[in-house]
């Protein structure tokens, strides 16, 4: 069964009154920028490998022609393994994906952009009893994570192609991508949020990490996998920005140290 069309079956589940009463008791009293999830530094040994920190070597700025997306399909279809080796897959974002868990309601949609091997975001929760839909422009990606989370739904696609249409408006209960907003060409990022605000059901969260600082640039050899790798970011200030024209209201925001420099997290919230 196509994605959109499973989704648009199994929407009238989607919303549960307790739940959001619990939902607004859990929220209503943060005070926007300031956060209640801990930090999930990257494991030690991993701060040299840093995508997007100050770190980062052999960088060079530009890819030199071409299209970087397919830099990054190639490059994650080389590091896949190893970049779940390198991040420790099955232990990172135990806390946010605990803390996302209890802001959907019960059998809740779920996408997760940018989903990678499946491991962590879309195991934890489809064990929760969410119903996930990941998508990612890297087959090797794709193929293991059917594999590792057979209960969940993934798709092969670029989240920037305006064909890649995971759901009618108003369809998911939470959006949430780790990782992958800082692979996407910056031209691409405001035009993806905006439609994932689209994608949210008023009240849904959007959790994503993004870029603290400004940054574009290639690394030869990322992880040893023997491909190049491909980043470009907006600072933080910028996401901010971008995530609040996209119709959500961004209830925290925290920074996620990594190596000499680190990344954006962003709890955004559609109005209801
Ligand atoms: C750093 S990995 C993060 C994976 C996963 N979200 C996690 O945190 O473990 C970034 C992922 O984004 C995917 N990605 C990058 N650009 C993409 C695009 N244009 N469309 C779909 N997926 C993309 C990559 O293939 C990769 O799997």
């Amino acid at each position: 069964m196509a994605v959109a069309e499973r989704i648009q079956r199994l929407q009238p589940h989607l919303l549960c009154e307790d739940h959001n009463a619990r939902v607004e008791s859990r929220h209503h009293n943060l005070t926007p920028f300031s956060c209640r999830v801990p930090s999930q530094p990257r494991p030690p040994g991993a701060e040299n490998v840093s995508p997007g920190g100050g770190s980062v070597v052999r960088v060079r700025p530009v890819t030199g022609g071409g299209d970087p997306r397919d830099v990054v399909r190639r490059g994650y279809d080389a590091v896949s393994v190893r970049y779940d080796e390198a991040y420790g897959a099955e232990g990172k974002y135990r806390a946010w994906l605990g803390e996302l868990g209890r802001c959907v309601p019960p059998r809740g949609a779920v996408l997760d952009l940018g989903c990678g091997s499946g491991v962590p975001v879309a195991r934890a929760l489809t064990a929760r009893g969410l119903r996930v839909t990941g998508a990612d422009i890297s087959d090797v990606q794709i193929r293991r994570a059917r594999q590792q989370v057979p209960d969940a739904e993934f798709v092969r696609a670029d989240i920037t192609d305006p064909a890649f249409v995971p759901g009618e408006d108003a369809t998911f209960d939470a959006v949430v991508s780790l990782y992958a907003l800082i692979h996407l060409p910056l031209d691409e990022q405001p035009r993806l949020l905006a439609r994932v605000g689209r994608w949210l059901r008023p009240g849904g969260w959007f959790v994503a990490t993004t870029g603290h600082r400004a940054w574009t640039g290639v690394e030869e050899d990322w992880l040893g996998a023997g491909a190049p790798m491909w980043w470009s970011h907006a600072d933080a200030a910028t996401y901010r920005r971008w995530i609040t024209e996209a119709g959500l209201i961004v209830e925290r925001e925290e920074f996620v140290p990594e190596g000499e420099s680190g990344h954006a997290l962003f709890w955004a919230r559609r109005r209801s």
